[in-house]
Parts: C-alpha cells; sequence; structure tokens
C-alpha cells in the first residue's frame, strides 16, 4: 500500500479514500472552473464517481476526456453557463442532471448514448439537443420537464421504466421507437399541438396523456396497468392493437374534440372504463370485442339518439341506428353499470338493461337520459349522483331487477373507482 503516500494528493473533492487511482473519488469532483475540468478529470478515461459543476464555473464548460462517468453528472442552479459540452462522454452510470440553468442554450454531447436517469428541468433557454446521432438510446428514468425544447431529437430509447414529459411549451413532436415501459409514461402540458407517435410500443405500465393533438400507438397490445387521456385535443382515438388491460383502468375525461373512440381488437379491460365530458363524442361504438370490465363502466357525455346519419331511410329499420352507445360482445361487468347523457339514449339503455337482467352486469345498474348535468360528473365515483335531467328510464327501476336476481352492487368492487 506504499504507492498510496506515493500518489500526489489529488484535487478531487474529499479524496478520503486517498485515491490510488486519481480518477476515482468517493465524494466526487467539483468543478469549479474550465481549468478545474481540464486538471481534474481530462485525463481520465473512465471517472469513478460523480462530476458536479459549481454555480459559478464559467460560461461555457468542456469536459471532453471521460468517455464514461460511473455516477451522477450534476449542473444545478447555475445563472451562468450558456453552454456545456463532451466531444468524448458515452456514458454515466448515474442521474444527469441539468437543472435550473436559465442561460443555457447550447448542450453538446454528441457520443452519449447511455444514462441510468436523466433529469432535465427548468431550461428555459435550451431549444435544442446536440447528442448523436444516435443520441441517448438507453435510459431508465427520463423526465424533461419545463425546456424551451421543440423536439426530443437525441433521446430515443428503446425500453424505460419511467417517462415524464411536461410543461415543454414549444414541444411540437414526440416520435419515439419506444417498445415497451415498466411503470409509467406521462404527458402533460407541453404545446397544445403536440404530436404524439410511438410506432413500436408493445406493452407498457401506465400511461396518463394529457393536452396532446395527436397520439399514435399502431403496435400498442397490452395495458398492464392503466391508461388515461385527459384534456387532449385530438379529435379521434384508436388503438387497433390492444387486446386488454391486466389491472387498471381506460379513462378518456374533457377531451373536447373527440368525436370517435375505437379499440376494435380490445376484449378485455382489468380495472374499469370511464369516459366522461368528451362534449363532441355522441356515439360509443368503436369497442366491438370488449367482453370483460373487471369493475366499473361509467360513461358520461352528449350521446344521440342516432348513432350514425341516416343516409338511407329504409336502414332505420336496423335498431342499431338507434343505439349510439353499443357493447355487443359485452358479457361480464364485475362492477357497476352507470351510463348518462344530455340527450335520449333509451335504446341504448333498454340493450344494456337486458344485461343487467340477464347478469351479466354484476353491480348497481343505472342508465339515464336527458340528464342536463350528465357532463359535470366526471369522477370515478358510480355512486348515482346524476341529478338533474328528466329521467326517462328510470335507474331505480331497472336496479330493482338486479336485486330481484340477487345480483345487486358488489360493493368492494366499486369502491375501486
Ligand atoms: C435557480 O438558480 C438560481 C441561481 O441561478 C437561484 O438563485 C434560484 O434560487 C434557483 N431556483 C430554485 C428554485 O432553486
Ligand atoms: C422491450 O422493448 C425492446 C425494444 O422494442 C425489446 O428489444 C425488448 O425485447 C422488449 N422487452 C420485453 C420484455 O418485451
Ligand atoms: C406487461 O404485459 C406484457 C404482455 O402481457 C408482459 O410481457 C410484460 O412483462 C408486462 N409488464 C409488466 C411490467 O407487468
Ligand atoms: C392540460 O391538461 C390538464 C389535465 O391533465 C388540465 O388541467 C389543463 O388545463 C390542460 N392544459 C391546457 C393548456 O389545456
Ligand atoms: C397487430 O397485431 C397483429 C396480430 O398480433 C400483428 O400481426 C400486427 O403486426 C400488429 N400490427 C402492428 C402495427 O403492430
Ligand atoms: C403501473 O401499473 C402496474 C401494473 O402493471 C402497477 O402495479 C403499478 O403500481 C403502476 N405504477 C405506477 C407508477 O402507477
Ligand atoms: C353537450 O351538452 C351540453 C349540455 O346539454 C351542451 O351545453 C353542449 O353544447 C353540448 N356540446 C356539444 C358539443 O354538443
Ligand atoms: C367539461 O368540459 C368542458 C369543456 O370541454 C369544461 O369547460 C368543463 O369544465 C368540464 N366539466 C367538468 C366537470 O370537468
Amino acid at each position: 500500500m506504499l504507492t498510496k503516500y506515493l500518489l500526489p494528493a489529488l484535487a478531487a473533492i474529499g479524496s478520503v479514500t486517498a485515491a490510488t487511482d486519481p480518477c476515482a473519488s468517493e465524494k466526487g469532483f467539483l468543478l469549479n472552473s474550465q481549468a478545474d475540468a481540464t486538471s481534474l478529470i481530462s485525463n481520465c478515461k473512465k471517472v469513478t464517481g460523480d462530476v458536479i459543476l459549481g454555480p459559478n464555473a464559467g460560461q461555457a464548460i468542456d469536459i471532453t476526456g471521460p468517455s464514461e462517468i460511473t455516477g451522477d453528472l450534476t449542473v444545478l442552479n447555475n445563472g451562468v453557463i450558456t453552454s456545456f459540452r463532451s466531444d468524448s462522454l458515452q456514458t454515466i452510470g448515474g442521474t444527469f442532471t441539468l437543472q435550473n440553468l436559465t442561460l443555457l442554450t447550447s448542450l453538446t454531447m454528441p457520443p452519449l448514448t447511455k444514462v441510468d436517469t436523466i433529469l432535465f428541468q427548468s431550461l428555459p433557454a435550451l431549444g435544442e439537443l446536440n447528442i448523436g446521432p444516435p443520441g441517448i438510446t438507453f435510459a431508465n428514468v427520463i423526465t424533461v420537464s419545463d425546456t424551451f425544447l421543440k423536439t426530443l431529437n437525441g433521446l430515443d430509447v428503446s425500453s424505460a421504466r419511467t417517462i415524464n414529459i411536461d410543461n415543454n411549451r414549444r414541444l411540437v413532436a414526440i416520435t419515439t421507437s419506444l417498445g415497451n415501459l415498466t411503470d409509467v409514461l406521462r404527458i402533460s402540458a407541453n404545446h397544445p399541438d403536440l404530436e404524439v407517435s410511438m410506432p413500436n410500443l408493445k406493452w407498457i405500465a401506465n400511461m396518463t396523456i394529457a393536452n396532446v393533438s395527436t397520439f399514435e400507438i399502431p403496435s400498442l397490445a397490452v395495458v398492464n396497468g392503466s391508461a388515461r387521456f385527459d384534456f387532449n385535443k385530438f379529435t379521434s382515438f384508436n388503438a387497433p392493437n390492444l387486446t386488454h388491460t391486466e389491472s387498471g383502468d381506460i379513462s378518456f375525461v374533457g377531451n373536447a374534440d373527440l368525436k370517435d373512440i375505437t379499440m376494435p381488437a380490445l376484449t378485455s379491460i382489468g380495472g374499469g372504463l370511464l369516459i366522461a365530458n368528451n362534449t363532441a363524442l355522441q356515439s360509443v361504438k368503436g369497442f366491438e370485442e370488449l367482453k370483460t370490465v373487471g369493475g366499473a363502466l361509467k360513461l358520461r357525455g352528449n350521446f344521440t339518439t342516432y348513432a350514425t346519419p341516416l343516409p338511407i331511410v329504409g336502414l332505420c329499420a336496423f335498431a342499431d341506428f338507434y343505439r349510439s352507445i353499443d357493447f355487443p360482445a359485452l358479457d361480464d361487468v364485475k362492477g357497476a353499470f352507470d351510463i348518462s347523457s344530455t340527450a335520449d339514449i333509451s335504446k341504448s339503455c333498454d340493450e344494456f338493461q337486458k344485461l343487467s337482467s340477464g347478469g351479466q352486469i354484476q353491480g348497481t345498474f343505472a342508465c339515464t337520459s336527458d340528464n342536463e348535468l350528465a357532463n359535470s360528473d366526471t369522477g370515478t365515483g358510480t355512486s348515482g349522483t346524476t341529478g338533474g335531467g328528466d329521467k326517462k328510464d328510470a335507474a331505480a327501476g331497472l336496479s330493482l331487477n338486479t336485486v330481484l336476481l340477487g345480483l345487486s352492487a358488489v360493493a368492494g368492487i366499486a369502491m375501486m373507482w
């Protein structure tokens, strides 16, 4: 161990391990200037430990040298730095934090491909990422929040644990080769015209998507948890390959322009289905194969009497045309069934009443027309708060049938909402 004492003292902060390796430090390397960056790490191929940039390190910092930092790379609360660069860095083993850097306009790291956790937050001047190609293709956790980015070019992972993309007011496009995600994807409050395309996505644990203008998931087959779509601007929603959710809910609330939801391959929802206050949505007929709903089924909206305009008078003969809400394959709803519209949906209600009487709906049953307040009830509860309006189909009478058949409310399941 003699060599340990012969080595020059290292400038690494708190080199408590009396480093035998000048490129390793338990407490990390604090760089307070470009000169620090050059003297402390530029000769290292691999930096073992964290690298932290001091708040007054200067305007332009270049950390070219190492290809790997095993710990975190952190630039935090710095109102001075305008450009940050590395022409060598490929891997960051910990968290890459760029947070609260008001003047950072340029991030240039062409070789960077692998980061465990990305935290890019409050970067009001950062308009693009000069990373790659190929860019960061491996990351477990990604947060991009409150930046000036217009696209996420330079960041394209094929699988991840968690992704949060929010409050990027200029962000107009996300196209990702993401194939699967094990925890949660959240996209909200970016540019109102944000277009999201995930052509390769096969399965996703949970997703919460708000304020987007288009959303494409052509390959998505399974949602393990829940999928939630709120306040989006899309006019239609299509999940052509989605077959089931394993445990969670599917919900659409407050998507003001939504006219059409289609999930032609969906056979079961592990949790509940909530569709509420999508005021332009006049019919729900895109769930042709839906058989099983593990929770409650709750629909609220401006559903009309007629599902489609009738071009040929003779077609009036087909009862289907009178039903704006139709779940032709529905066979098992474990929770409550609760539908209410501002208009007359009695033809649909008649059909659903048969399901209730037939035992396919296990929870309480309610289906009401002409409820002025239908759109004001967007909660996940199904406790019959559908006040107001003229109820053509007496919910009470219908649920009485289920009581008589011994199939009334499964209270425990209703609580899942
Ligand atoms: C952001 O950084 C500035 C220094 O540039 C600091 O004064 C401010 O407190 C930081 N804001 C937050 C929320 O930490
Ligand atoms: C996750 O997606 C990636 C990229 O599409 C794929 O290579 C990988 O096999 C997928 N993993 C699982 C468990 O599906
Ligand atoms: C999600 O479901 C898919 C397909 O059933 C499965 O391969 C994957 O392991 C599940 N993922 C999680 C996180 O449960
Ligand atoms: C974005 O969606 C959220 C709900 O997730 C909503 O509260 C907010 O008003 C929306 N913002 C815009 C700009 O539409
Ligand atoms: C949809 O699913 C089918 C059957 O599993 C598959 O053959 C097809 O490639 C999928 N489509 C897309 C776009 O992934
Ligand atoms: C996401 O869904 C899974 C089911 O696959 C669930 O167990 C988990 O708690 C959810 N995670 C989050 C962060 O919502
Ligand atoms: C939805 O119904 C409400 C209440 O009747 C009404 O005020 C609103 O104009 C309707 N919206 C559309 C888009 O039809
Ligand atoms: C329903 O949506 C309209 C706009 O589409 C919004 O003004 C209203 O606040 C929403 N109601 C509820 C209860 O969320």
